[in-house]
């Protein structure tokens, strides 16, 4: 029997080399020996995009097709839509018992989250709402749903498995065991630096390279990528340790790397020629994903088939889990 591997992804813009880099390649390299069930999180992303409903129901089929250009294997993985599996609604108003409002505002990604939503919008917490503080309650119930045995994720996403183990423990310390605790798995890259040099590439930071990128806008956002301030000119020995394209070469142009890394040291490497030739591996790189790409985009009802395929066997495996819950719990009256 194969072990199970459950994870998600919010749709709430089209995927970047950061997510690929960071989580979602790892999926692909391990769906062949699990059993995978990949989650669009559109409960989840609706949790702080409730006022947006379009752009979550779009990026909804935009992610299935980045997924599956990618190389996800619709053979291989169970590819479904949070909200089509209610059970995981009903599972998350049960878990809201055993988490207390300090521990959830202590959870350090809902922490950080909260932060840029002050930021952005004032300092008076009016926009932090109770679905979005309980957001580490429903991924609980994604992840125990499936009863997955491990969840492969980005660094980021550490605390909320963390938070979900705690809630697993206290469910099954009260109600008798019953949800079965996973372990988490990091990519050997779990956080990708955006190309402005922050630590971490996001959308909402605006330095992320996306998967639908054309040619002009890679060109564009290379050509402004951060190198080495301290290299003036052209012929100036540099650290290529502190220049991101240099850092995307390591992702996309592997087996130049020496030469990268010489010439530039040496300072036989002028930035423009260096940004250049990223721009050419970069589009070598993303040329197969953008065929399939464009191969789903003509054929929007395959994915649409491959989604209602992952619905019900989805569907399937939570409603087992949820039987077991509500027996544990003592909530099935009439037999
Ligand atoms: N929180 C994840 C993100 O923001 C998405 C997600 C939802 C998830 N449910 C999950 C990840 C369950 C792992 C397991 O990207």
């Amino acid at each position: 029997m194969k072990k199970t591997i459950l994870t998600g992804i919010r749709p709430t813009g089209p995927l970047h080399l950061g997510h690929l880099f960071g989580a979602v390649g790892n999926w692909v390299k391990l769906q062949k020996d699990y059993e995978t069930f990949i989650e669009i999180a559109d409960v989840q992303a609706l949790t702080d995009n409730f006022n947006d409903p379009e752009k979550v129901h779009d990026n909804v089929l935009g992610i299935a097709k980045d997924l599956l250009s990618i190389g996800i294997d619709p053979n291989e993985v169970h590819l479904f839509i949070q909200s089509t599996i209610p059970e995981i609604a009903e599972l998350t108003v049960y878990y809201s018992n055993l988490v207390t409002m300090a521990r959830l505002y202590r959870n350090p990604t809902v922490k950080t989250e909260i932060a840029q939503k002050k930021a952005l919008f004032g300092n008076d917490g009016e926009s932090v709402t109770y679905g979005f503080v309980g957001y580490p309650v429903s991924q609980a119930a994604d992840i125990t749903a499936f009863e997955a045995d491990l969840v492969p994720v980005g660094e980021d996403q550490l605390p909320l498995i963390e938070q979900t183990k705690e809630i697993i423990r206290k469910f099954n310390h009260i109600y008798g065991e019953t949800l079965k605790e996973p372990e988490h798995l990091l990519s050997e890259t779990p956080r990708i630096k955006g190309l402005d040099g922050n630590e971490k590439m996001g959308k909402s930071l605006g330095n992320a390279l996306y998967l639908v990128d054309d040619d002009e806008t890679i060109t564009k956002k290379i050509q402004n990528a951060m190198t080495d301030p301290d290299k003036i000119h052209k012929d100036d020995p540099a650290n290529p340790e502190k220049c991101m394209v240099y850092y995307y070469h390591k992702l996309v142009n592997k087996k130049n790397l020496e030469i990268v890394c010489e010439e530039c040291q040496k300072g036989h490497r002028g930035c423009v020629n260096c940004k250049r030739e990223l721009i050419l591996h970069m589009q070598e790189f993303l040329e197969p994903i953008r065929k399939k790409r464009a191969y789903y985009d003509n054929h929007p009802e395959e994915v649409e088939a491959i989604l209602k395929e992952g619905n019900k066997v989805a569907k399937q495996k939570a409603e087992t889990v949820m039987k077991q819950v509500k027996e544990h719990m003592k909530i099935d009256y009439i037999k």
